[in-house]
């Protein structure tokens, strides 16, 4: 029995990998792709989801949302994924984008669906999910889990206290924190453990496949190893929310309790306790541990069932 899932998503390097690793996943039955503003402007992360979907013979209709935050400046991240969003790697334009909205799409998606049957998976500023959560919430009950790629228990990559989505966008993380829904945060310190290096990358292209491993090889060796990291490698953030969803015994995880910074220096910073030392209620389930070296044989496996 596969499960519903939603994305929304800021292609983006590794949320292009995110998309296929989702495709190639029987586990996982992909009805709606939503795109924000984020790691690009919303007129580029667009076409590259229409052209990462494309390419991997996608049928999930894909729906602009959001160009900016709720309320802050849209700013992009183009020393990670070039100006094109996909590390100067040229794809197929693919197929036209559904006409609506994001956020309209995300209610009709939900309404209507049993209970806590529809997972959403957010991987870019979160701004599409909230707006969606947030002016229906009865739809709230036809969420199963709110998967999102965002925050860090440590440091940020953004600023040193916030995560990239995060900071883009933390009114609407707040949002979705506070929205009662089971959440399952993906942060910065689980994603530096699922590190892309040059013979991950070798492996990884080395494999059986088609023009969609070979779109991600070429996706991956352009990612820039990360300063942050000791220039280790560079953190494959958006695929370890997919495969928590496809493989779940490759994590571990533990119950914490976690809030957004809104205002002053911190802005973005997402205060999380793992310990209950706060009196803050739990309303997390926090990824901590994922064994890279089956995450990225996953990864290998999944995308040789691609065209
Ligand atoms: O901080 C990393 C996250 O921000 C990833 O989702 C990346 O694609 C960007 O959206
Ligand atoms: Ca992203």
């Amino acid at each position: 029995m596969s499960r519903a899932v939603l994305i929304d998503c800021d292609p983006g390097t590794d949320d292009a990998v995110a998309l296929w690793l989702a495709l190639a996943s029987p586990e996982l039955d992909l009805r709606l792709v939503t795109v924000a503003g984020g790691n690009v402007g919303l007129e580029r992360t667009l076409p590259n989801a229409r052209a990462v979907l494309g390419l991997g013979g996608a049928r999930a209709p894909v729906v602009a949302g959001a160009e900016r935050p709720l309320t802050g400046a849209y700013r992009s991240e183009t020393r990670v994924h070039g100006t094109d969003g996909l590390g100067g790697v040229v794809l197929p334009a693919g197929p036209p984008a559904a006409p609506g909205l994001a956020a309209d799409a995300i209610r009709d998606a939900l309404r209507g669906a049993a209970p806590a049957s529809v997972t959403l998976v957010g991987l870019g500023p979160a701004t599409n999910l909230a707006l969606a959560l947030a002016t229906e919430p009865p739809l709230r009950a036809a969420v199963a889990e709110i998967v999102l790629m965002t925050g860090a228990v440590g440091e940020g990559n953004w600023t040193p206290a916030a995560e990239f989505n995060a900071a883009m966008d933390p009114e609407a993380l707040a949002v979705l924190l506070g929205c009662g829904c089971p959440v399952t945060l993906v942060t910065l310190d689980l994603t530096a453990q699922a590190l892309v290096t040059p013979a991950r990358v070798a492996a990884l292209r080395a494999g059986p496949g088609g023009r969609c491993r070979a779109a991600c090889g070429d996706i991956l060796a352009a990612l820039p190893p990360s300063k942050r990291l000791a220039g280790r490698g560079a953190p494959l953030h958006d695929p370890c929310a997919i495969a928590w969803l496809v493989a779940p015994a490759l994590f571990t995880h533990r119950p914490a309790a976690a809030e957004v910074v809104l205002d002053g220096p911190d802005r973005g910073r997402t205060r999380i306790d793992r310990w209950q030392r706060s009196d803050r209620p739990v309303n997390i389930r926090l990824l901590e541990t994922i064994d890279a070296e089956g995450f990225f044989a996953l990864l290998g496996e999944r995308l040789a069932r691609l065209p």
